[in-house]
């Protein structure tokens, strides 16, 4: 069954108290909202993909094959290349599926040069050439079966780089070879499971906040996990590049601090309300510490046992925030290699796979008003 999407007038009528986790510092505060409005969700899970998708692509893939001439090749593991975006893309939605959080993305096209990569459905084929469309907005959906609800959205994929043209232009399996810089290439599918709530009169489709936050720290641990595995540490162990805190002058990699906090400012630009840190106990950027009793209550938290996120609510303005603080991990040699022997680390014993520090994520809550609720089609 699909249920399309339609925005009714707001009605708000009933409270769902949300049992707060024990380890929130205001574990007293009675939140009468349900969560997260799906296309919020999908709009921030969208905007963390596209971003790293865009930092890849400009900073790495574009300028490099520039400056140095490092090439993104299909074959980028034996060639010692960089891996194509679309590779990239794929590689950490592979990591996240993995998770079994239920969320999944993909890139898939009206003209793929992967026949995989094609719509797997009607719907998915009516979004794409919905989406292709100059000014279309995203296309969202929900598909429900045996009571489970899963909100899609597609998203426009556009050539952002002049490789993105050239390379695809060029492609023999290409079924375009007509691109032009800002075309729509293909679109960015977003699904994830959704919660509803009745009131009698209309039911409400939402993400509770922990799952929402879940959702947008799988995507930033695997992009920030295949980035340090597959492009840092192997070019560097290939002595092909390396990552360095003056990667423009120096031609080079961005450390996976940088690429974390580049993606993290071209969303604050988009101003969507939600927000991510990387901060530590041990910084070498003291401006990555602590920022307030939360977060320094969090650290140590999660130093000691690293299972769950470290959670609140919080007041801000007449907004409640939900905030989730997860651990970041050495997950390659690189990360201790280069903060042991860094001469502002605070910290020279980093081992493998420790905790190094923490990704800390923000969202507004929606109030019942806020959600859009659905109808079903008559
Ligand atoms: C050096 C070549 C190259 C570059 C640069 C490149 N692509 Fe691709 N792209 C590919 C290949 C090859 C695939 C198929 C990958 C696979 O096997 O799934 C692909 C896949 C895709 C897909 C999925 C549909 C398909 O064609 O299979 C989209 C959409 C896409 N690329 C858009 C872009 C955009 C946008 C950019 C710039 C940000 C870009 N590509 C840069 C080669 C490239
Ligand atoms: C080549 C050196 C290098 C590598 C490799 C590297 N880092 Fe960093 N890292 C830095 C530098 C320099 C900063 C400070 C960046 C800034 O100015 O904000 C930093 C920042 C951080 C921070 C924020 C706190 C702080 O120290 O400022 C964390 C957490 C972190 N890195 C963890 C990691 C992890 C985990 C990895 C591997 C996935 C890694 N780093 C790989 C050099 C590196």
């Amino acid at each position: 069954m699909r249920i399309p999407v339609r925005t009714l007038p707001q009605i708000c009528l009933l409270s769902i108290l949300l049992s707060l986790p024990s380890t929130a510092r205001c574990a007293e505060l009675k939140v009468s909202t349900l969560g997260v409005a799906p296309h919020k969700v999908a709009s921030y899970l969208h905007s963390v993909i596209e971003a790293n998708r865009t930092i890849y692509s400009q900073y790495l893939v574009d300028r490099l094959k520039e400056t140095v001439k490092l090439n993104a090749t299909e074959n980028w593991e034996e060639a010692h290349t960089l891996p194509l975006p679309a590779q990239f893309l794929a590689m950490s939605a592979d990591r996240v599926r993995s998770q079994n959080l239920g969320l999944q993305y993909r890139l898939i096209s009206l003209w793929p040069i992967n026949p995989e990569n094609g719509p797997e459905s009607n719907i998915e084929e009516k979004a794409l050439k919905k989406i292709s469309k100059p000014s279309e907005t995203p296309f969202a959906w929900i598909d429900e079966s045996k009571g489970d609800l899963t909100f899609n959205t597609l998203y426009p994929d556009r050539a952002i780089t002049r490789q993105c043209t050239i390379c695809h232009n060029n492609h023999p399996d290409s079924g375009k070879k007509d691109f032009k810089m800002g075309d729509v290439m293909g679109g960015i599918l977003v699904r994830f499971p959704i919660h509803s709530a009745n009131d009698g009169r209309n039911t409400y489709f939402y993400v509770p906040p922990e799952t929402a936050a879940d959702y947008i720290h799988a995507i930033l641990e695997a992009d920030r996990a295949v980035y340090a595995k597959h492009v840092v540490h192997r070019l560097e162990k290939n002595k092909v590049s390396y990552a360095s805190a003056n990667w423009w002058e120096d031609n080079a990699l961005l450390l996976p601090a940088q690429f974390l906090l580049n993606a993290s400012d071209l969303i604050q630009n988009l101003r969507l309300g939600f927000h991510y840190r990387l901060i530590s106990l041990w910084p070498v950027n003291p401006h990555n510490g602590p920022g307030n009793k939360f977060e320094r209550l969090g650290l140590k938290a999660l130093a000691q046992s690293p299972v769950h996120p470290y959670k609140r609510t919080l007041l801000s303005g007449n907004r409640e925030f939900f905030q989730a603080m997860y651990p970041d991990r050495a997950t390659t040699p690189s990360c201790v290699k280069c903060h042991n022997a860094h001469p502002e680390s605070p910290r020279h014993n980093f081992r493998l796979f420790d905790v190094m520090g923490a990704i800390v994520v923000s969202i507004p809550l929606d109030r019942e008003e806020e959600l859009v609720s659905f109808a079903p089609e008559e």
